[in-house]
């Protein structure tokens, strides 16, 4: 391969993204970043730090004093905050509660684009997210847009963090995913959309080996 490949994956909070890139990833060789990981690890840093969302200053100070990495094994996201590994801290029902909130920052947006550009400068990559194929990659190789029935997105996530959240109900994870889709679509700063030129993907009755078929499908022209 001699041609530098982008794909780029956006879609709602549960939609399988993550399942979908990785597979992608995996198949065609390529690198897989998580970038809704990356959003998680600075909210994170600011809960701990008990960072005021108002305060632009202090947001700012914090932005220079985050370092966060990615250490590929298996295609899982392992991702290091300041060198202490977060990558199951991040997934945690108080992130995820206030993950949109930060992810609207224009500050911490312009920080997180300008590091996920980086990544995709040299080598063949999978990156999703929310904003990869409108505001990251505009250009990308191929751009897929996910979506899935909201019922069926809030089971698939139940049932992913149940065992570490027992006491969690489905309506507190279907609430979480409203409310993120809400907070996601209508942000200032690069919100939700699809590009006009992503391949919407409607998984509500598919597969994770259907779905990679239908992307291996869009992308094999290309390689
Ligand atoms: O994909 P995820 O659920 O891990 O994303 C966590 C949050 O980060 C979610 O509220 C949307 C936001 N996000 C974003 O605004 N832009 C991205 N490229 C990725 C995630």
């Amino acid at each position: 391969m001699n041609n530098q490949i982008i794909v780029a994956i956006d879609g709602y909070s549960s939609c399988g993204k993550s399942t979908l890139a990785k597979a992608l990833a995996k198949k065609l060789h390529f690198i897989y970043v998580d970038s809704g990981a990356m959003y998680r690890a600075v909210a994170l840093y600011f809960l701990r730090h008990k960072i005021d969302l108002k305060d632009h200053d202090k947001i700012a100070e914090a932005l220079k004093n985050i370092h966060l990495n990615f250490h590929s094994r298996d295609y899982e996201t392992h991702i290091t905050l300041n060198g202490e590994e977060v990558s199951e801290e991040i997934r945690q029902m108080h992130v995820a509660e206030s993950v949109s909130a930060v992810a609207a920052i224009r500050e911490v947006r312009l920080e997180m684009v300008k590091q996920q550009q980086r990544m995709g400068q040299t080598k063949s990559i999978v990156m999703d997210g929310r904003d990869i194929g409108t505001a990251v990659f505009p250009d990308a190789t191929v751009k897929f847009f996910m979506t899935a029935d909201p019922k069926i997105r809030a089971e698939r996530r139940y049932k992913e963090l149940l065992p570490k959240n027992p006491q969690i109900t489905l309506e507190e994870v279907f609430e979480n995913l409203a409310h993120r889709d809400y907070q996601d679509t209508t942000r200032i700063e690069s919100p939700l959309v699809r590009a006009d030129d992503a391949i919407i993907l409607d998984n509500t009755d598919l597969t994770p080996g259907e779905q990679l078929l239908f992307a291996l499908s869009r992308v094999e022209p290309f390689l």
